[in-house]
Parts: structure tokens; C-alpha cells; sequence
């Protein structure tokens, strides 16, 4: 990267890397130029930068991901729900003492609605913003200062952003507070949605009862924009043996860099333009995307990369059809109204986000063992 700042003015104010820097261009330029030199550290030192007492404490990109943190989120996503389908309030509790803020820059349905559930379930003090209007960026404070002002006031900030870097740039904040509270990536531009990757993770393992080496996965729509697709890709790369198709219009193929990161990992990739007919009996998961047409372009797929009602029968024996949502008409609207199809996963795939979130706010909080502990005393 270039050591330059080149910042767009936008009425009186300076942006870079789609995040707001400020009115002033010197103490812009001094906050952006410190702000490189943090992300100009190697993917290691990043990393490390994320963990605490050697846990992860911020929860950004899915390449911070191994097989102990997801089996471990994904026990205590089990044990959450059981415990609280037997109506057991014991959790509820747990995080009482903590404070939350859902910082949602861009329009969300189900990740907002089901962070805050999970917070409630956790008993967490929840508040919103929305709509980024009501800060006082009109003012002229930079998005450096708003959020070093919420990590005054909360104890963790959930928060979803147009930037692909704003993840980054959350925890360069959160380091250089005195009071560094964890940031989790609910959603970074184009490129990253690590928790909708692990409750996409949580999904196939509940539906392969842990068996996933060497599972076929084929992603189709608009790889490019689809961040689910990229954060899902990564953390099935820890799986031997896995292999991934990524079918798709060459415009909305999946990047070079995604591609290389899976394949130096031992996933074997396949690009395809081929229609999803005619590989669709070789999915252990098809995982529909929508057109992410909030980027730009054209919102409709051609009928190659629909899932049509047929298709549930050309795919395999206990194989899942999964869509990360919202969709529109690269599903078959008939799907959704067979109740309870053993391979139609994407309603319960909505609902495991809430039990996947509970999860890992607990661990992010250290409270994940004792939701482990009880589950287990329950059953004796
Ligand atoms: N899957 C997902 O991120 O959905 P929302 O945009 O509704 O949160």
C-alpha cells in the first residue's frame, strides 16, 4: 500500500478507506498516516493484535479462526439452546453486569435482530444506533473520536459498516483507547462477515454431526460481493480434503485473493460458469447468494444460477441447500413452503444465528464454559 493518503472531500470533509476522517485535512492526515501504519503489519501481527490472554478478544476476520475456537463456540451454541429450551433461566444473568452497543452503519435484519437477542438471552444492557445521521459527524467529529467515545460507555460494540476496513479500524481505535473494548465484525463491506461465517459453521456441523472433511461445498451467485461467501470459504479451508465451487457470471467471480488463501490451505477450487444443474448432484451444501446489487450493477441472476423446486432431487442424500438471506428469486418460491425438508437449512440456519451469537458473546466474555458446565450437570 501506498504511503500517501489520497482522501476524497466530500462537503468539506476528508474520506479514506470509505471512513470518515474528519473536517480538518492536517489532523486527518496525522489519524489516516497512523491508522496505515497499523494495518500495514503483517496478517501475524494483526492477528495477534486481536487476541487477549490468549484468547481472541476481537472478533473481526474468519483467517483469526481455528478448529478449538469454532468447536468450542459451536459446544456452547448447543448448550445455550438446549439449556434454554428446557426453560432454564440460568444464563440469563451471566453478562448482567455488561453493556453492549450494535453500531449498524448499513441495513440488517437478522444479524441486528439476533445480536440482540442473544444479548438478551445473556441478560447484556443493549443500545442501538441505526442511523448514523444522529451522531455528530455533521459537527465535524472525525469516525475516530465517535467510536473512541463509545468504548467509554459500553463494554462491547457489535458493528456493521459500508468500509471493507472498518473492522480494522474499530480495533486501531479500540488499541489506542485506554479502555480497549472488544469490537466484533457484524458485516465489513464486500469482504468479511465472520460470525454469519460461524453460524454458517455451526449449521453444517449440526447437519453432518461433525463429519466434514472432505465436503463439497458450491457457493453460487455473486461471489465477488457476497461477504458470507468469503468468510464461509476461509473457515471451511480448515477442513481437509474440502472442495469448493464457486459458480457464477465471470463478473461476479470469486477474487484472486479469497481463491489463493483456500487453496494454499489445501481446498481445491473450481470456477465455474456452468449452469447449476449440471453440477448441483456433486453438493454436500449449496449455498445460494443474492445479486449484492447495494454495490452497483445489475439485480438479477439469469435462470443458471436459480435454485429451482426440482433441484432438491438432483442434489445428494443428505445434502443441505443453505442461503445466508435475505433473498429474493434465486430460490424457488415453492421451497418455501415444503415445512421441515430435511435439506432446506436456511430458515433454521437464520434461527442457529441467534444461539451462534449467544455463543460467542459469552466467550468473548469468558462466561462460555460455565453455559458448557451447566448443560452438563443438566443431563446427569
Ligand atoms: N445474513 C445477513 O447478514 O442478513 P442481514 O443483512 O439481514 O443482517
Amino acid at each position: 500500500m501506498k504511503n500517501s493518503i489520497e482522501f476524497s472531500e466530500k462537503e468539506g470533509g476528508f474520506y479514506w478507506g470509505n471512513i470518515y476522517w474528519g473536517k480538518n485535512k492536517k489532523v486527518a492526515e496525522f489519524d489516516a498516516k497512523k491508522f496505515k501504519e497499523f494495518i500495514n503489519q503483517s496478517p501475524e501481527e494483526i492477528k495477534q493484535a486481536c487476541y487477549k490472554e490468549g484468547r481472541l478478544n476481537h472478533i473481526i476476520r474468519a483467517e483469526h479462526f481455528d478448529l478449538s475456537f469454532l468447536e468450542t463456540i459451536c459446544e456452547t451454541a448447543r448448550a445455550a439452546r438446549k439449556v434454554a429450551k428446557l426453560e432454564d433461566k440460568s444464563i440469563k444473568k451471566l453478562l448482567s453486569s455488561k453493556s453492549v452497543l450494535n453500531f449498524f452503519a448499513q441495513p440488517s435484519q437478522r444479524t441486528f435482530l439476533s445480536f440482540s437477542l442473544a444479548e438478551a438471552h445473556l441478560g447484556m444492557r443493549r443500545e442501538e444506533v441505526r442511523d448514523i445521521r444522529t451522531s455528530s459527524f455533521s459537527k465535524g467529529e472525525s469516525e475516530k473520536d465517535s467510536l473512541r467515545t463509545i468504548s467509554s460507555y459500553f463494554d462491547a460494540l457489535v458493528c456493521r459498516n459500508p468500509s471493507d476496513i472498518y473492522d480494522l479500524f474499530a480495533v486501531w481505535v479500540m488499541k489506542n483507547s485506554d479502555r480497549e473494548i472488544p469490537v466484533i465484525n457484524a458485516g465489513s463491506g464486500k469482504r468479511e462477515h465472520p460470525t454469519q461465517g460461524i453460524l454458517d459453521y455451526y449449521t453444517v456441523r449440526e447437519s453432518f454431526k461433525g463429519e466434514l472433511e472432505g465436503r463439497t461445498f458450491v457457493y453460487v451467485g455473486d461471489c465477488a460481493r457476497g461477504r458470507t461467501v468469503h468468510s464461509l470459504a476461509k473457515i471451511m479451508a480448515l477442513h481437509k480434503g474440502t472442495e469448493a465451487y464457486f459458480i457464477a457470471p465471470e463478473e461476479l467471480q470469486i477474487d484472486e485473493e479469497t481463491e489463493k488463501y483456500i487453496v494454499e490451505r489445501g481446498t481445491k477450487v473450481f470456477k465455474e460458469t456452468k449452469p447449476l444443474k449440471e453440477l448441483i448432484n456433486l453438493a454436500d451444501v449449496v449455498y445460494m447468494t443474492r445479486i449484492q446489487d447495494e454495490h452497483g450493477g445489475e439485480g438479477e441472476y439469469n435462470q443458471d444460477y436459480v435454485f429451482s423446486l426440482e433441484m432438491l432431487e438432483l442434489m445428494k442424500e443428505g445434502s443441505i441447500l443453505m442461503h445466508p438471506m435475505p433473498k429474493r428469486d434465486e430460490i424457488d418460491p415453492r421451497i418455501d413452503y415444503l415445512k421441515k425438508h430435511p435439506k432446506v437449512m436456511y430458515w433454521r440456519q437464520q434461527r442457529n444465528g441467534m444461539w451462534a451469537r449467544v455463543a460467542l458473546l459469552a466467550y468473548v466474555f469468558g462466561v462460555d464454559e460455565q453455559i458448557r458446565k451447566h448443560y452438563q450437570r443438566m443431563k446427569v
